[in-house]
């Protein structure tokens, strides 16, 4: 039988294992940048039964959009340096991303400091034999904003 200080221990161990991969067995993915321009998570891992996903991404950050705005881009990781090079050339306006870029499996808008925003994105094109990768496309954010996005 577990007693209460055993299931504290238990979610302990959980948590650690888990402090960086935004999983949640779910089809809901939270994710947050910080003012340190990072995200909070380095994977981002979903149950490969998700149709769609619910991508919530949180800027904890007090800067305006046009100067640390920061969003979330998927892609495989073989497009993200042409997505990049493209979003840049779209600009703020188009949230740092080519408009209907088909190598874009979703992203979210750019968000400036205390903002909030949420994207549902299909999967239906993702496969879990795939490399993926998920970065912000605010110009040269991605060489330290980005991390691996999979199927589990
Ligand atoms: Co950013």
């Amino acid at each position: 039988m577990l007693n209460i200080k055993s299931s504290i221990v238990l979610l302990g161990i959980t948590s650690s294992l888990f402090a960086n991969v935004a999983f949640a067995g779910t089809c809901d993915v939270n994710v947050e940048a910080t003012p340190a321009m990072a995200f909070n998570v380095k994977e981002i891992a979903v149950p490969k039964t998700c149709k769609e996903i619910t991508l919530n991404l949180k800027n904890t950050g007090t800067m305006a959009k046009a100067v640390m705005g920061h969003n979330i881009v998927i892609s495989k990781t073989t497009d993200m340096q042409s997505v990049l090079a493209d979003g840049s050339t779209a600009g703020l306006a188009n949230n740092y991303v080519k408009q209907n870029d088909e190598r874009v499996i979703g992203h979210t808008s750019v968000i400036g400091g205390g903002e909030t925003t949420s994207v549902k994105i299909k999967l239906s094109n993702v496969k879990a034999s795939d490399g993926y990768s998920f970065y912000c496309s605010f110009p040269g954010h991605a060489s330290v904003m980005k991390g691996v996005f999979k199927l589990i």
